[in-house]
């Protein structure tokens, strides 16, 4: 069953078309990256997923696992286990880190999960990334340095295990060091059960989170579809070499 399909999508925000028959199929099980110049709808597109309000479909559908998703609120796509990690996140004062994240996991299951069995999950989730412990009780991503906000996009993800993820530009701001740590972190969830569309700029990321296809945008939908040879074509002619 493909578990993403996007069908002649067009979404216009505050007025202004951004993606104009814009189609992409990620089967389950696949990671499928986009690039494309800033500005061309990248966002727009991550966010018209997840449900973002301002992001209206003005023609098309969105597939999850074969039923349209446009119908449903935010939180409904959430529960389905669509996750988008945010090309900016943002600062939430008073909101510690653990109880954001304990929030969005017992949303996402419905279910009231215990403290300890929280906690546990947490700091193996932390190990894993490299985060330091003391990260649990400050406000989310407040003062947090621009990788540091990458990291916990990455450690919500490890903890709400989606089965569709949509990372936008989850690279910049890391080093190489950053960079890897985030990618294994990605890595670790890759299972034949989740879909994944990876918005990148750069080839770097995609040396350690191979992708199965490669997408460029331009002119609010698809221009070419490939493998890692187009993100070659890419860094060595450019965006127009590629058509947009
Ligand atoms: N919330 C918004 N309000 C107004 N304009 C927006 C908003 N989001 C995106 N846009 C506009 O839509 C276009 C596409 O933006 P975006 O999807 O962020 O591109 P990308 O992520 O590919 O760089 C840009 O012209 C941008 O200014
Ligand atoms: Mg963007």
């Amino acid at each position: 069953m493909s578990a993403l399909e996007i069908k002649e999508l067009s979404v216009s925000v505050e007025g202004k078309v951004v993606l104009h028959g814009f189609s992409l199929l990620i089967p389950s099980g696949e990671v499928h990256a986009l690039m494309g110049p800033n500005g061309a709808g990248k966002s727009s597109l991550a966010n018209a997923i997840a449900g973002h309000p301002s992001y209206k479909i003005e023609r098309g559908d969105i597939l999850f696992n074969g039923s349209s998703i446009v119908d449903l609120l935010p939180d409904e796509r959430a529960r389905l286990g669509i996750f988008l990690s945010f090309q900016y996140p943002a600062e939430l004062p008073g909101v510690s880190v653990a109880n954001f994240i304990r929030a969005a996991v017992e949303a996402r299951s419905k279910e009231h999960v215990s403290a300890t069995e929280f906690y546990k999950k947490l700091y193996e989730c932390m190990d894993f990334l490299h985060i330091d412990r003391s990260f649990t009780s400050r406000s989310m991503n407040v003062g947090f340095s621009g990788g540091e906000k990458k990291r916990f996009e990455i450690l919500q993800m490890l903890m709400l295990r989606p089965t569709c993820a949509l990372l936008d530009e989850i690279d910049s701001g890391l080093d190489v060091d950053a960079l890897k740590i985030v990618a294994e972190g990605f890595n670790s969830m890759r299972s034949a059960g989740m879909s994944a569309l990876l918005i990148t700029h750069y080839r770097r990321l995609l040396h350690h989170i191979v992708p199965d296809a490669v997408h460029v945008i331009g002119g609010g939908h698809v221009v070419r579809s490939g493998g890692l040879e187009l993100v070659d074509s890419l860094e060595r002619g450019g965006y127009q070499s590629v058509g947009t």
